[in-house]
């Protein structure tokens, strides 16, 4: 690809973009004296690489921006909002759940069937929440820590699983590293970095008998997509076993993917399963399960204040409020159905096949990708089998240039990390006005 041209026409994109959105502009500006970027979190700017524009509100798979402009949206907050926004039953939900109190530091009933709802999904029996699945894999590694009387945690080159310490690091070729600001150099100490697909290494890791888990994705979904080879999963579970360390299946991306999440679909054993996201419809909240056995050691180190002994450091006061249950029961009941699962299974299909079609019929050495209801713009031919391999295949300028295109024709396209996917709101037409501004975009790039 000529990255001159792909230069041109995002900065002619850019600035039709900025033109018509005044509002968002003069709010930007505001909010610059009181916010750092202009921006609550600073994430909604630095995810972009342009000014992002100030949303008023979503219904379904549309959301609409301060300037009346309307996107269909095909990233969803990093998919965390692919239930659809203002799902009716969700909003009764909220709306019946705020009417009556939020939050208690107490259990409501609600908690017991969104336990056993998960239970049935994922095979796991006991089920602890938090307000976000980076605090439920913090907590998930603090457990299996406990429960195998060692530190260290295993993961893979390109996965991601929330702004924690334990996992904030990358392979520098040697020692596993820090690749943010703001955190201890040796915070890393105890984590190791393999490749995805790679069972020498996991085995060389785990041989030293210093792994309390091993921290998988089932898919690599935040480098584009990276599947696993056959037998890879069974291994790691198998190669956990032999060495004495827990599996933890990080789902919080893959969740969306399939009723069960991968752990169902593809009939994976791990010991830990880590929810977050899209269960509560938006609201905050992340989950993780696991067996009897787990629950009993939990049980025997309660964190208890009046107790002499330590116990297990987990919790929060706003975790697993009323709310965040309340919402998550009507999300499963509702919307995560094994319908609605089918239903984008389907979209996700003909949004994947739609890509590819494109890409053919420009000539264009690229390859759609494809994994249920999501899908993905890979540059070049081959699948990559690691975190490695997918990174340097990635065209930020390239994935920055088509979010411009289409953002000015109603398409709200996906961050460079992930891919377009499908919401449990969309419709046929959804996915055609997506095809259809891919082409135009497929057109321009090529003229
Ligand atoms: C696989 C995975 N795990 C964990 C997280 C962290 O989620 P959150 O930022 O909602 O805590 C993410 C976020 O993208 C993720 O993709």
């Amino acid at each position: 690809m000529n990255q001159e041209r792909i230069a041109d026409i995002a900065a002619r994109e850019l600035e039709r973009f900025e033109k018509a959105r005044p509002r968002s502009a003069t709010l930007r500006e505001r909010a610059a004296a009181s916010m750092p970027s202009g921006v609550p979190m600073a994430w909604m700017s630095g995810l972009y690489h342009h000014p992002p524009m100030f949303v008023e509100s979503g219904g379904g798979a549309h959301f609409r921006d301060v300037d009346g402009h309307d996107y269909i949206d095909f990233n969803q907050a990093d998919m965390s909002s692919n239930t659809g926004y203002a799902d009716p039953a969700v909003t009764r939900a909220i709306n019946e759940r705020a009417a009556a109190g939020i939050q208690f530091l107490l259990p409501v009933e609600d908690a017991i069937a969104v336990s056993e709802d998960l239970a049935r999904r994922f095979g796991l029996s006991h089920w602890q929440y938090t307000l976000s699945a980076s605090l439920a894999n913090s907590e998930a590694i603090r457990l299996a820590r406990l429960a195998t009387g060692r530190d260290g945690v295993l993961m893979f080159d390109g996965s991601y699983h929330g702004h924690i310490g334990e996992t904030m690091v990358g392979h520098d070729g040697e020692q596993a590293k820090s690749y943010a600001l703001g955190l201890p150099d040796d915070h890393g100490r105890d984590t190791a970095v393999v490749p995805f697909n790679d069972l020498d290494e996991v085995e060389r890791e785990l041989a030293k008998r210093t792994t309390a888990c091993v921290l998988v994705e089932p898919a690599l979904t935040n480098v584009g997509l990276v599947l696993p080879q056959d037998g890879f999963l069974a291994g790691l579970r198998e190669a956990c076993e032999r060495h004495g360390a827990l599996l933890i299946a990080d789902e919080t991306h893959t969740h969306m993917l399939a009723y069960g999440g991968l752990v169902n679909l593809w009939d994976l054993k791990p010991h830990i399963v880590v929810l977050g996201k899209n269960l509560s419809g938006g609201i905050p909240i992340g989950a993780y399960g696991f067996g009897r056995d787990l629950a009993d050691l939990m049980d025997r180190h309660l964190f208890d204040h009046a107790g002499d002994e330590a116990g297990l450091a987990t919790g929060g006061t706003l975790y697993a409020n009323a709310l965040s249950l309340a919402v998550a029961q009507a999300t499963l009941s509702h919307v995560l159905t094994k319908d609605g699962y089918a239903r984008n299974a389907r979209l996700g299909d003909k949004l994947a096949d739609g890509i590819q079609t494109i890409i053919d019929e420009a000539g264009l050495p690229w390859r759609a990708q494809h994994l249920t209801s999501r899908a993905g713009w890979l540059i070049g031919t081959r699948e990559p089998v690691n975190g490695g391999e997918a990174v340097a295949m990635m065209d930020i300028d390239l994935a920055d240039c088509r979010r411009l295109f289409m953002a000015n024709r109603g398409v709200w396209e996906a961050i460079v990390t992930a891919g377009p996917a499908v919401s449990f709101a969309m419709t046929e037409d959804d996915i055609d006005r997506y095809l259809e501004v891919a082409r135009d975009w497929v057109r321009v790039l090529a003229a």
